[in-house]
């Protein structure tokens, strides 16, 4: 694939699904239910207005921050997504390249398709983990220890899946995995756990040396409890609308749980981000950095390591766009006074 003409991320999935098995784009492309939430994603982003300030030096972009003691470049993670090796050969491993070379934070899933020291072979950026707990604990504390072995720096504990979400698109077609592509960190289909509670989360943090961030976090109390249990960390989430459908658009859960974290710790958020823009509106409504879910799989499955290095520089490159034309040199230049208001 030729990916230097590739413009943008909308222009990536046709080129992708091309390529893909019907399985596998329906397992990437799919939400839950009627998929309410997959398109208020989008719609919510889009019906966010910038407000530019002009005149302002941006000759010198900065977009680095700092984040539980990580120095990134740019505030771009990949989301953890599971079963790459359905989406290109080399599956993970093409992920943690593609990651590597755009120096950009991948978070591995639980249900990676590759064993984690394959993964950490190969990868030269910052891995964290993600983690489904199961409610075998013995389990849980190894599989910990081992991505801390294996140089994970961060655990994402996904807290929206107690079970799956009505995945009709999936049910369609019959979603399976191939023969032959095993999931080795979930053997026997373990199922994430139903009963796990806010005493996971303590116990969670006992046996933990990494930051632990809560993953799937819409509702403000939840976010409260969060600080309260001493996580480092929250993803506003709703899993790309593929669990509960019709709860809201990220964006728009985000503005009252900025508030009621009030800056006590870091708020990462994911759901839609297809454009600098984006990346700039969660910035100005209190996120510290966003991760990017199933952008990231159609690069993967359009061009490999390549490809998905070409998504985070294509959404890089658009958040510098978006900074020096609404006049932020800085992320911290980027607050709420970029978001038009009409009634002012
Ligand atoms: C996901 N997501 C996900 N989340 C998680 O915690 N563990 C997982 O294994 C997966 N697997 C997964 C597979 C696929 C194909 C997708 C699209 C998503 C959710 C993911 O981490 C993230 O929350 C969303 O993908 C972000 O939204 P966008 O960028 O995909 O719109």
């Amino acid at each position: 694939p030729d990916l230097s003409t590739l413009v943008n991320l909308f222009d990536l999935e046709p080129l992708a699904a091309a390529r893909m098995t019907t399985m596998a784009y329906e397992y990437v492309a799919s939400g839950a239910a009627d998929e309410f939430t997959v398109r208020w994603n989008r719609q919510a982003f889009d019906a966010i207005r910038l407000n530019p300030r002009v005149l302002v030096d941006v000759s010198q972009l900065d977009t680095r921050l700092s984040l539980f003691g990580q120095e990134l470049p740019y505030p771009i993670l990949i989301a953890p997504t599971a079963f790459h090796k359905i989406m290109h050969p080399d599956g993970e491993l093409a992920t943690a390249r593609g990651a590597g070379a755009a120096s950009a934070t991948y978070v591995i899933s639980s249900f990676t398709t590759t064993p984690l020291d394959d993964i950490a072979r190969v990868a030269s950026g910052p891995l964290w983990f993600q983690l489904y707990m199961s409610n075998d604990r013995a389990y849980t504390r190894d599989l910990i220890q081992h991505a801390e072995a294996q140089g994970c720096r961060a655990l994402c504990v996904t807290v929206d899946t107690p079970v799956l979400g009505a995945r009709n698109r999936q049910q369609r077609v019959g979603f399976a995995l191939p023969d032959g592509i095993t999931t080795p960190l979930m053997p026997n289909a373990m199922a994430p756990s139903t009963s796990l509670t806010w005493h996971d989360v303590a116990w969670l943090k006992s046996v933990a040396n990494v930051p632990i961030l809560l993953k799937g976090i819409l509702n403000p109390d939840d976010a409260e409890l969060a600080v309260q249990a001493g996580v480092a960390g929250i993803i506003v989430s709703n899993h790309s609308g593929r669990n509960l459908d019709t709860v809201p658009a990220t964006i728009d859960a985000l503005p009252r749980i900025t508030e009621r974290v009030a800056g006590r710790i870091p708020i990462l958020l994911d759901g839609g981000i297809r454009r600098g823009t984006d990346v700039l509106k969660a910035i100005a409504l209190g996120a510290s950095a966003v991760l990017v879910g199933k952008p990231i799989c159609f690069g993967l499955a359009y061009g490999g390591a390549a490809g998905v290095t070409k998504v985070l520089d294509i959404l890089r490159d658009e958040l510098e766009l978006a900074m020096a034309l609404t006049g932020r040199a800085t992320l911290a230049d980027i607050d709420e006074s970029v978001i038009w208001r009409s009634n002012r």
